[in-house]
């Protein structure tokens, strides 16, 4: 079989942020690949670098903040040796990204409409007219009721999960190779969530886009996602596809990330019921980060940041115990 480069490539990332109090290590050496068509999903509580992953991808990591080694490949060029006006194309084209607060992204003086058919314009150089009754479709398909008459509404006369559809509309208004969704339901109730990641996970299905699904919510990625990785303040620790990540995890975090669902759905923060905090990344744990709220901590665990463990071609794990099951 001819192999097929990723569609992105996340290789030894360290992104920190140089502050007054000290330097925070927020990812430490973050590896993973996104291939074309495929759902990726990473989770983790808040505070592991999940933001912090998708703001280097973007190239929009603020001060103080620095990516300080690694690589980001897209469409096999690296990102990091692109110009801030190359990004700036690789933004608006090829990677559209969906944040969690709506209406941060939206400006409150542009009516909907024009909001969603403007990167048309922009980008895919359309004439005015062919975008708008674009962006009336786009919101059609999002479920946006009424989507002629809502095109000409601004954003404040929409509801919360109305404005986050507008979000996603915008954002496949350029049919991306790449969506990244940075927790964009976490604001919404239940029921619109789930009206929101099955029309995404439908029309994912549709145009082939790939998708980097960012949550801290497990369920959400047992319904979205082919592939997913586990964060752990700033370490991805196990990537694996979805069944086995749900049928074998081999890290210690991952099964206890695993056994803290709620049988009720979404009734707590899933994330809560570990005991122990993420720790501070200015001074981080030595060694494996995740090792003092581990119960088979060893002492090589306290010392040496565990290497990546390939088990097979879909599943690894960082861990000195997997390491020393696999021998
Ligand atoms: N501008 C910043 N300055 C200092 N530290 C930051 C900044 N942005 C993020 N961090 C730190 O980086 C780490 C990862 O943050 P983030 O990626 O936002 O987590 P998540 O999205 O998983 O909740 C955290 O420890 C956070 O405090
Ligand atoms: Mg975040």
């Amino acid at each position: 079989m001819e192999k097929v480069d990723p569609l992105l490539s996340v290789k030894d990332l360290k992104t920190q942020f140089f502050t007054y109090g000290g330097v925070v290590q927020a990812l430490d050496e973050v590896s993973f690949e996104i291939h074309s068509g495929e759902v990726f999903g990473l989770v983790g509580e808040s505070g592991c670098g999940k933001s912090v992953t998708v703001s280097s991808i973007l190239g929009l990591v603020q001060k103080p903040g620095r990516i300080v080694s690694g690589r980001i490949d897209f469409k096999s060029e690296n990102l990091l040796e692109k110009s801030e006006r190359q990004m700036n194309d690789v933004r608006g084209s090829s990677i559209s990204i969906i944040f969690q607060d709506p209406t941060s992204s939206l400006n409150p003086l542009f009516k909907i409409g024009y909001q969603v058919a403007e990167p048309l314009i922009y980008h895919q150089y359309k004439k005015n007219k062919e975008a708008q009754s674009r962006a009336v479709e786009l919101l059609k398909r999002m479920g946006i009721p009424d989507p002629a008459k809502k095109a000409k509404c601004y954003p404040f006369e929409l509801s919360g999960g109305m404005r986050q559809r507008v979000m996603i509309a915008m954002a496949l208004a350029c049919q991306p190779d790449l969506l990244i969704a940075d927790e964009p339901t976490t604001n919404l109730d239940v029921t619109i969530e789930r009206q929101i990641l099955s029309l995404v996970r439908e029309l994912q299905a549709e145009t082939g886009t790939s998708l980097l699904w960012i949550t801290h919510d497990l369920a959400i990625i047992a319904e979205m996602c082919d592939r997913v990785g586990v964060m752990y303040a700033g370490n991805i620790v196990e990537v694996a596809d979805v069944k086995t990540l749900f049928r074998d995890p081999r890290h210690p975090y991952t099964v206890k990330l695993l056994k803290a669902i709620p049988s009720e759905e979404h009734s707590v923060d899933v994330l809560d019921e570990i005991p122990g905090a993420v720790p501070q990344l200015i001074s981080p744990p030595p060694g494996c980060r995740f090792h003092p709220r581990c119960e088979h901590a060893m002492e090589i665990c306290k010392v040496q940041k565990p290497a990546v463990n390939q088990l097979n071609s879909d599943h690894s794990v960082a861990c000195h115990l997997a390491a020393e099951e696999g021998r």
